[in-house]
């Protein structure tokens, strides 16, 4: 083999070695360059004899561009490798799943909310919503329970550093109670209305929450009595908790803004609960202040009104032994309602 031939064939060698394009740009420096290997051959071509030169310069210029194709093709190989790294670097496996897209359940706090609202519309109640910041006065002195009165001690509360525009002491809503009032003074008798939502008071442990869920309701008219509210309050439970085999019992009890005043409590004839009485509402006759401040004639006007907590009546529906795992967020606990 010649001299040429094997230039040729180290050349193809040397470039197809190249790992990179500056690699491959050195190596043609090596034969192409100002001091390579071809242009070095083309330099000597001076010293031989005017024929020998013609057939020798051909056969250089051949071997030149057999190295340069070969230099081209070493740099579309090099170009096409580096092009498919990055697609395979950038391409999307369309293979893979999914990752799917968690679907949002409803709290088993606000399904029981949900339930209350159903059916106590279906009987004509209206639900109102109102505010957890409450005055002192909606909250407690319009419900018959005066600034130092002992009553207040019941509901210890949350106070609000700062006061309203009117200068009037914040709280955090210790019920839903203070919503019979301001209903009643938008709205004119005949009064029928449930408010349920958010309440707080300083109490914590497997029972009680600072923050927690009431509805309040609320049925005022000219002759509503306590018959309507055991009424009511039986048909509420039995569609609640989806059985007629269940009992209620109005146990005397005190609050500042009913009179006669009643705990009620609930038995079920059956299931894991039979036969013992369990607590669900406070309940009682709209005292005659309350009606006043209201700004209803408590001589003409008459009527009922209840508290119940929403997380008891979820507890018992589903079983549920501590308040605390409403709030925990646990989606073990959390999925089993949906
Ligand atoms: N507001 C009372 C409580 O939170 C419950 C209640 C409401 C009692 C309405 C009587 C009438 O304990």
């Amino acid at each position: 083999m010649n001299s040429l031939e094997q230039l040729v064939q180290q050349a193809q060698e040397d470039f197809c070695a190249a790992p990179d394009p500056a690699a491959l740009e050195n190596a043609k420096a090596r034969y192409l360059g100002k001091t390579g290997q071809i242009t070095e051959q083309m330099k000597g071509l001076g010293k031989l004899a005017p024929d020998e030169r013609k057939s020798q310069g051909a056969l250089i210029n051949a071997a030149k561009e057999r190295i340069e194709a070969a230099l081209n093709a070493a740099r579309d190989a090099l170009s096409n490798a580096q092009m498919q790294s990055r697609l395979d670097a950038e391409a999307i496996d369309i293979t893979l799943p999914g990752r799917g897209r968690g679907t949002g359940g409803i709290h088993p706090v606000m399904r029981t909310w949900e339930r209350v609202e159903q059916i106590f519309g279906s009987i004509g109640f209206d639900v109102a919503d109102g505010p957890e910041i409450e005055t002192d006065w909606t909250n407690f002195t319009a419900l018959n329970s005066p600034e130092n009165h002992p009553a207040r001690s019941m509901q210890d509360t949350f106070y609000i550093e700062d006061r309203d525009t009117l200068g009037k002491q914040l709280l955090l809503r210790t019920h839903t109670s203070p919503m019979q009032v301001r209903y009643a003074r938008m709205n004119q008798p005949p009064i029928k209305v449930i408010a349920p939502g958010r309440t707080y008071r300083v109490d914590s442990d497997a029972t009680h929450s600072p923050m927690f869920h009431q509805v309040e309701g609320l049925w005022i008219d000219e002759n509503i009595s306590f018959a309507d509210l055991k009424g009511v309050y039986l048909n509420f439970v039995r569609a609640f908790f989806e059985t007629d085999d269940l009992q209620v019992r109005f146990r005397p009890s005190y609050f500042p803004f009913t009179e006669p005043s009643a705990e009620i409590d609930i038995a079920f004839g059956s299931g894991p609960l039979k036969g013992r009485w369990l607590e669900v509402s406070g309940a009682g006759q709209v005292h005659p202040t309350v009606v006043a401040n209201m700004g209803l004639d408590p001589a003409r006007h008459i009527g009922f009104a209840f508290g119940s907590g929403l997380e008891r009546l979820t507890m018992l529906r589903y079983g549920i032994n501590d308040l605390r795992l409403f709030y925990e967020g646990d989606l073990r606990f959390l999925k089993q309602f949906n």
